[in-house]
């Protein structure tokens, strides 16, 4: 891989960046690679758990199957990611919410690592690890770093489930009809550690090409999405995300 350092960022995209207003970030798990956390396919090691591919273990069809099976792998995940800290990539994401008028940050990772590293409103368009949601009234619990998580539902004593969209699952209502809003409405969409394999999150890219935004790739690998980008910065975006802010 080549080596990376400010000349890897091409001059016209930073000449966009820095008369841009309206900007959108969507990532993916190669976001918080560089933090530890497993990919789901490319560049890191694919999740299995128990002989089950995550995308079984993951589903809507096993929650109603065993319920405490998907905990058990959420509680795992849970565990995993306890102590692992937001990384540089994260940390230069968090900057542009202050950087441009109208920021948008749509993650598909449940991990909540943006936040960690400051980011606000971020739209988990996937849910998060840290929240249970009730099977019956749909309330949400945050779940404590360091503590139990709740086995039933304050308000109306049901079991409660991860407040994670598993496969066969739609998305929570309202989080990508506000990101497709914002992305069909912005002048730069980055695309930052996503196979861009997994919809409706995958059409966000198409929506703000059609919309005439510049569309930008940042992956360790190219992916289905490569050939539509304006720009293709492939690299850690550990490495080359901070590049970006380094003529703030
Ligand atoms: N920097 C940049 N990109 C990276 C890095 C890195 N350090 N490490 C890996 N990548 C890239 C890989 O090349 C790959 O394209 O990140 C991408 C990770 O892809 P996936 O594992 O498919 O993750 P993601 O695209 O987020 O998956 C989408 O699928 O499994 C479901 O709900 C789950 O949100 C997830 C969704």
């Amino acid at each position: 891989m080549e080596t990376v350092d400010s000349s890897s960022i091409p001059a016209k995209l930073r000449e966009r960046l820095a008369s841009a207003q309206k900007v959108l970030v969507l990532t993916g798990a190669g976001v918080s690679a560089e933090s530890g956390v497993p990919t789901f396919r490319g560049g890191g090691n694919s999740a299995v758990w128990k002989g089950m591919p995550f995308d079984l273990i993951s589903s809507a069809e096993m929650v109603e199957r065993d319920l405490n099976a998907v905990w058990e792998w959420f509680d795992y995940r849970r565990d995993l990611l306890r102590d692992l800290k937001p990384n540089s990539a994260h940390e230069a994401i968090a900057i542009w919410q202050d950087r441009f008028s109208e920021f948008t940050l749509v993650t598909q990772n449940v991990d909540g690592l943006h936040q960690q590293a400051g980011s606000r409103d971020v739209v988990e368009v996937h849910g998060s690890i840290w929240r249970a949601r009730c099977v019956a009234c749909q309330e949400a619990i945050e779940i404590p770093r360091n503590g139990p998580r709740p086995n039933e539902c304050q308000s109306c004593g049901e079991r409660v489930r991860p407040d994670v969209v598993l496969f066969g699952e739609l998305l929570p209502p309202g989080a990508f009809e506000y990101a497709a809003h914002m992305v069909a409405n912005c002048e730069i969409c980055f695309v930052v550690g996503t196979s861009a394999l997994v919809y409706p999150a995958a059409s966000l890219p198409e929506i703000a090409k059609a919309n005439g935004a510049l569309l930008c790739e940042v992956n360790s690998e190219r992916t289905p999405l490569s050939n539509f980008c304006d720009f293709v910065l492939t690299g850690k975006a550990g490495e080359l995300l901070p590049l970006l802010n380094s003529d703030l």
